[in-house]
């Protein structure tokens, strides 16, 4: 089966390239710099040089894949143009969608986010609940008017499915995205870990192998017009912490900090952006958007597509692991 990944230089992409190259897909991916091939050396996997905001690199990548995972976007909760948001995930995704209609493209896989259900109160949100407040980050606004898109290319005779991946974590490298992993990482080398206060909200962590068979199975078994939560444990991030202590043995310090804490952070992170370039980790609209419980429920994933979640001890242990080197 040929099959064409975008954001395969990005965490999740990567490691699902890597997976269907090695159950015998012929994988095609874009990359947009030449310092990308090294993640993806495989022999069934084919690079194309590209861009999901260039049409003519897509169709060439494209050309002969009868699935489309489209994992590319731009993640995270600040840009320095924040129409990058839209441009990638809205835009780009529009350029994926009509190259995939262009080429025949049988069913077409969309990574979402959760943000797009938003924050709960205290039981696990699924794929219908409403959201519950107004989009906080242009992130998560932008995801979901390509979700809409991505259904609307469903009626045009393309089998159109969503995945929402929850907070995911895992082996792989920190980045923007990973704030997961960054954490983690945080915590077993600075032995500081910082949560909102009370520590007591509670957020989903997925683990990235869970992900990775998500996607696949929603290509498998997902039904068209159907969206599908790929959560995992749903847990406070003081819990998470003491999860992390008990396997690591590190003895580090978790500090709850107050909202008005983190916002005045927030304020300094831009500022120190400005001299530095450092990129902000939040903002000042992200800073009270954590202190809020984001529990998911994947049982839809799990019974119609048979999604597993991987025990949170067992997957922290693989982690802990790749981060200690
Ligand atoms: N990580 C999470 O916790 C999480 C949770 C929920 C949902 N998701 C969703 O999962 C997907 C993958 O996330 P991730 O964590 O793997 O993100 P990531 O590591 O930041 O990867 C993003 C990928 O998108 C590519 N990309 C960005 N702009 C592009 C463009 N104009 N043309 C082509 N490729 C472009 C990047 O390519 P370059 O390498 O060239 O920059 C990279 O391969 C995203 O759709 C995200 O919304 C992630």
């Amino acid at each position: 089966m040929k099959v064409f990944v975008t954001g395969a230089t990005g965490y999740i992409g990567n490691h699902l390239a890597h997976t269907l190259a090695s159950m015998g897909n012929e994988v095609h991916a874009i990359i947009r710099s030449d310092k990308a091939k090294e993640l993806l050396q495989h022999p069934n996997i084919m690079l194309f040089k590209g861009d999901i905001l260039e049409k003519e690199s897509l169709l060439l990548a494209i050309a002969g894949c009868s699935q489309v995972y489209h994992t590319a976007a731009k993640v995270g909760v600040w840009a320095k143009d924040p129409s990058l948001f839209y441009k990638v995930n809205v835009e780009g995704t529009k350029n994926v969608l009509d190259a995939a209609l262009q080429n025949g493209v049988e069913k077409f896989v969309f990574t979402s986010t959760c943000g797009v259900i938003g924050s709960s109160l205290y039981e696990p949100m699924n794929e219908q609940d409403p959201l519950n407040t107004s989009f906080a980050l242009e992130y998560d606004l932008s995801k979901k008017i390509a979700e809409e898109m991505v259904f609307q290319y469903g009626g045009k005779g393309m089998n159109t499915i969503i995945v929402c991946p929850s907070k995911v974590y895992g082996p792989g490298n920190i980045s923007h995205s990973l704030t997961a992993n960054a954490v983690i990482n945080m915590f077993l080398k600075k032995r500081v870990a910082f949560i909102p206060w009370p520590g007591t909200y509670k957020v989903c962590f997925a683990f990235i192998d869970d992900i990775v068979k998500g996607h696949i199975l929603a290509m498998e078994k997902g039904k068209t017009g159907n969206k599908y939560i790929l959560g995992g444990i749903n847990i406070s991030y003081r819990q998470f912490f003491d999860s992390i202590r008990a396997i690591s043995h590190c003895r580090g310090r978790i500090i709850q900090l107050s909202k008005a804490t983190i916002r005045r952070w927030a304020v300094l992170e831009l500022m120190s952006y400005k001299i530095t370039g450092i990129q902000p980790h939040f903002t000042f609209k992200s800073s009270a958007y954590i202190f809020n419980n984001f529990i998911f429920s994947s049982e839809k994933a799990t019974t119609e597509l048979g999604y597993k979640i991987t025990p949170l001890d067992e997957g922290l242990k693989k982690t802990i692991r790749f981060l200690k080197g």
